[in-house]
């Protein structure tokens, strides 16, 4: 008689298809079964406990089980789970548009749900390309988007083509619309081979030239503020968001920002544009919005946008766009304790000194051999493994340095997952100091060894 974990390894083996797995691999070794959880631990089938170090994917933010989000979930199951949002509103949905806008950058007033930050991108594509064709003076010649090199945002087709990430796009060419690419802000291995702080963030000057020259035909300018994540952790140098915002201003692109990764108080202040007093006109949102309990997203956008879909029915403006869950009432019912917990609980604030405690211990990271760079903001930070300091030469990627590293810190109860050879630490915004340290320590410990047996 197989055991109840035997079971149901067999069956995660013959029935479940993991995302951005590679199941061959996957099949082959004893798969991690999460349980249950309490705070900032994950528990597997044998009771073995587990720091969660990339927030299950970036998106919890309070840890887990926490008494107030899951009090609004049980609330919310007494009154009802889901209704529809296409032609009729929920409480839930209500109240949390408006506190959203509340807390959103000055001039952002409107909220169209969604359930991913996947959704939530492809919503404020959509919604772009539609604004041009029926905005008072219409441009119907601007259809193209601008984004970054190694850009992340989201899997769905219109996110794909505006993303840039060759392992995980390059196949699907062939569906995608060509979109315009300015160079990113990845300062250890610049796009234009130049050095900071000397190059004066060329790369925006390149980012403006290219919104300069095709204003004519960009819908918008898609951007991952502050951090691209799923590159790598990229931070861009303060100062680039700004420049961003001001070209698409002069220049009347939209601006797109995708928070999905960065919102919710990932990098200090509740949403990234923030450290640049930035007001876009399409704010994303999905991971944190709901504490990671939930899918829901939201795609936030001005008067000025959502005016040119005013009119008759028959003027044919609608945006035909949703989804069966968009906005979906438990969702949004944690969202709302979420934000009161994030914004009035002291969780926000309390991350710069979080922040502190992480870059001391990515300080000592940063001086190991086979460490090439250390990117941080806030709560986020990734670490870059290279074979060479001097020359920057990354691993083979057969090597599969990253996973080892990851691998070898889940045996010592640290549970984080890389992007390629970068090591990304991304814990719950609450997380008890020691926990923070512990994740130090132990990668401290776990790429040092890693190094060693190298040579
Ligand atoms: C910046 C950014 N945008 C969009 C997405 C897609 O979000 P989801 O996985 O919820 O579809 C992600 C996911 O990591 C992201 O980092």
């Amino acid at each position: 008689m197989p055991t109840p974990r035997e079971l149901l390894e067999h069956w995660d083996r013959e029935h479940v298809w993991h995302p951005f797995t590679p199941m061959e691999e996957y099949a082959a070794e004893q798969p991690l079964i999460i349980k249950c959880a309490d705070g900032c631990f994950l528990y597997d089938l044998d009771g073995n406990a587990y720091i969660d170090g990339v927030s299950s994917l970036w998106c919890n933010v309070h840890g887990h089980r926490v008494a107030e989000l899951d009090g609004a979930l049980t609330d919310q199951v007494d009154r009802i789970a889901h209704s529809t949002l296409l032609g009729i509103s929920s409480v839930p949905a209500i109240e949390l548009a408006r506190r959203l806008v509340e807390v959103a950058p000055r001039g952002i007033t409107r909220v169209f749900y969604s359930d991913d930050g996947a959704t939530a991108v492809e919503v404020a594509l959509k919604i772009a390309f539609q604004f041009w064709r029926q905005c008072p003076r219409p441009q119907p010649r601007k259809t193209r988007f601008l984004s970054l090199t190694e850009a992340y945002h989201g899997d769905t087709l219109g996110d794909v083509s505006v993303g840039d990430i060759g392992r995980f796009h390059a196949l699907f060419k062939p569906l995608l619309f060509p979109t315009l690419r300015a160079p990113g802000p990845y300062c250890y291995r610049c796009p234009l081979g130049l050095e900071r702080p000397a190059c004066q963030i060329a790369c925006a000057g390149e980012l403006e030239k290219l919104v300069r020259e095709h204003a004519d035909e960009l819908a918008a300018v898609v951007i991952e503020p502050r951090v691209q994540a799923a590159a790598g952790m990229i931070t861009a140098p303060p100062g680039y968001l700004r420049r961003v915002r001001e070209v698409t201003r002069a220049h009347n692109v939209l601006l797109i920002a995708d928070e999905v990764a960065v919102g919710f108080g990932r990098t200090g202040r509740l949403f990234a544009c923030e450290h640049e007093d930035v007001v876009p006109d399409f704010l994303c949102l999905a991971k944190g919005l709901t504490g990671g309990y939930l899918p829901l997203a939201a795609t936030l956008t001005t008067d000025r946008v959502y005016s040119a879909f005013l009119g008759k029915a028959e003027e044919g403006r609608t945006f035909f766009h949703g989804h069966t869950y968009s906005g979906n009432p438990l969702g949004c019912a944690v969202a709302l304790a979420s934000l009161e917990k994030l914004t009035t609980g002291g969780v926000l604030n309390a991350v710069p000194q979080r922040a502190e405690v992480l870059k001391k211990s990515l300080d000592r990271i940063a001086t190991l051999p086979i460490v090439g760079d250390v990117r941080q903001e806030g709560l986020i930070a990734g670490i870059e493994l290279v074979r060479d300091r001097s020359t920057r030469e990354a691993f083979p990627p057969s090597w599969r340095i990253g996973a080892r590293v990851c691998r070898a810190a889940r045996a010592q109860g640290v549970l984080l997952r890389p992007l390629r050879d970068i090591i990304v630490v991304m814990p719950p915004l609450t997380i008890e100091l020691p926990l923070l340290e512990r994740i130090g320590e132990v990668l401290y410990n776990g790429i040092r060894e890693l190094g060693n047996e190298l040579g």
